[in-house]
């Protein structure tokens, strides 16, 4: 926990001495409530913070979960669909959040925003062998062949060669898959190159870190024990 006056001058709003008549006049707001004094402590990670109406820029990195609906694209900006950064709650859309890897439109589950891009860096790097594991519904059965194909490094109909990968038949038409890489729609490819459409996706877990229970078009800021997880 920190000053309210010290997060604000930090962020370049104005000196200790002026912010003391900033505050006085009710124009910074604390999680939506008026804040009354630059003692006040709060917390600089969690709590929401507008000076006249805007959110005050953040100097520190954030990382947050959105479980992703599907309809929505994982970019910042686009010119027909709705973006991953439209669906977040008003603070977080101006820290100058971005997708780590990204989920297709159709594609639901877990992905992670974040204004760091060291861990970006990281996380999306094929050397760093960060696993992903998808839930899919699906034509067709897999079969023991098909989970012998993608442990051997599948090859894809456009003659891509992928990493070796984990494929889990759950039973008629759903199956888990592991794969360590992001190429392009490559789940979808994968089983496309052993005979079997994808109809519905879903990202579980990225290494360790898992949706939980967190709501369809929810997010919310990862807890410091999780961003341990990912280092
Ligand atoms: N593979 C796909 O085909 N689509 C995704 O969104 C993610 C992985």
């Amino acid at each position: 926990m920190q000053r309210l006056d010290k997060i604000l001058s930090e962020a370049g709003i104005a000196s200790r001495r002026e912010l003391k008549q900033i505050i006085k006049k009710g124009r910074v707001t604390v999680n939506g409530i008026i804040a009354q004094a630059p003692e006040m402590k709060v917390d600089e990670e969690m709590d929401s913070i507008f000076v006249d109406g805007k959110p005050i820029a953040r100097t520190g990195k954030v990382v947050l979960m959105l479980h992703k609906p599907a309809g929505v694209v994982s970019s910042t900006k686009d010119p027909h669909d709705k973006t991953v950064l439209d669906i977040l709650p008003t603070p977080y859309r101006n820290m100058g959040l971005f997708p780590i890897g990204r989920l297709d439109k159709d594609t639901e589950g877990l992905l992670l925003l974040t204004n760091d891009g060291n861990l970006a860096h990281h996380l999306t790097a094929p050397r760093h062998h960060v696993a992903k594991i998808y839930y899919a519904k699906h034509t067709g059965v897999a079969t023991q062949e098909d989970v012998e194909a993608f442990q051997a490094g599948l090859c894809l109909r456009d003659g891509t060669v992928c990493q070796p990968a984990q494929l889990e038949p759950l039973g008629e038409g759903e199956s888990k898959i592991t794969i360590q890489e992001g190429k392009y729609h490559q789940v979808r490819r994968m089983m496309a190159s052993r005979g079997m459409t994808v109809l519905y996706l879903k990202r579980l877990q990225i290494g360790k870190i898992t949706l939980g229970d967190l709501p369809v078009g929810q997010c919310r800021r990862m807890t410091s024990q999780e961003l341990e997880q990912l280092e």
